[in-house]
């Protein structure tokens, strides 16, 4: 079913929000400064907050993020997406993971990256960059969403316990300037998020087609049972649908997780 917009009192000028950068040089969370800053009405909309060194990262669930000082790629961006029901969240996810592998890809000659349901960008079996979004709910719509962002660009050591990173200078063979790609990233993000305005399904299908093992069987633990299903894309409330014994279920972030190989 194709969603609607309903809140859309948007003229063509509305449409185009420029993004503005903002470096502070150490923070503990790029995504807590971008909110404190948001509520002391120092930054609005279009606000791109990165850092050279992120002392205390929030990666999803309670995990933490790691990011090597001037080396990752830490930022986060400052939306107001009112035209958004909260129940179309997922929609933002899309506009991310799209827009970070059609900015990366510029640099990535195989062109390869992928998207692992739900927040994490790959590169073949190898953890690129992850994401991490706060929404503040308003009525029934989106006020206020925080998209945070990490990338590997030019690290090559990793600590031991992640199980399966990979920067851009492991994939590339050199070393970027952070700012460029950031900057890259700051374009594409947001004139995706022009056309994501005027149709809310314009990532559906880009965001299908990238899925990491879309249709392959992979391994799930799913309520603490280890077991294999085969993803077969992701419905409209961002759940997962997974293939087990000819029975399609929908599975909620919180209540699966995917092993990796
Ligand atoms: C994940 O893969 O678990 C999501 C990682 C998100 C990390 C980014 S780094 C910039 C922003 N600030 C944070 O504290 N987290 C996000």
């Amino acid at each position: 079913m194709k969603k609607t917009q309903k809140n859309i009192a948007k003229t063509a000028k509305d449409l185009i929000v420029k993004p503005i950068y903002y470096h502070f040089p150490v923070v503990d969370s790029t995504n807590t400064t971008a909110k404190k800053c948001y509520d002391e009405n120092k930054l609005k909309e279009g606000s791109i907050i990165y850092c050279s060194q992120q002392k205390k990262g929030k990666g999803r669930g309670n995990n933490a993020w790691f990011s090597s000082d001037n080396e990752s790629l830490c930022f986060s961006i400052i939306l107001e997406p009112l035209f958004l029901e909260a129940s179309n969240y997922y929609q933002l996810h899309k506009l991310t993971s799209i827009s970070l592998i059609e900015s990366l890809e510029s640099f990535i000659p195989e062109k390869k990256l992928q998207i692992k349901w739900p927040n994490d960008i790959y590169f073949e079996h190898k953890k690129l960059g992850g994401i991490l979004i706060s929404n503040t709910i308003k009525g029934s719509t989106i006020s206020l969403s925080i998209i945070g962002v990490g990338i590997n660009i030019n690290q090559e050591k990793f600590p031991k316990e992640l199980i399966n990173p990979v920067s851009l200078k492991e994939i590339c063979g050199r070393k970027y300037p952070t700012e460029n790609i950031l900057k890259k990233i700051g374009i594409q993000f947001f004139s995706n998020y022009s056309k994501l305005i005027k149709d809310l399904n314009s990532f559906d299908s880009c965001y299908q087609k990238r899925l990491y093992k879309l249709n392959k069987k992979s391994r799930f633990i799913i309520k603490k049972k280890e077991c294999t299903a085969i993803i077969r894309g992701v419905n409209e409330d961002g759940k997962i649908l997974l293939e087990d014994a000819a029975k399609i279920n929908a599975y909620a972030m919180d209540e699966v997780k995917m092993l990796i190989v």
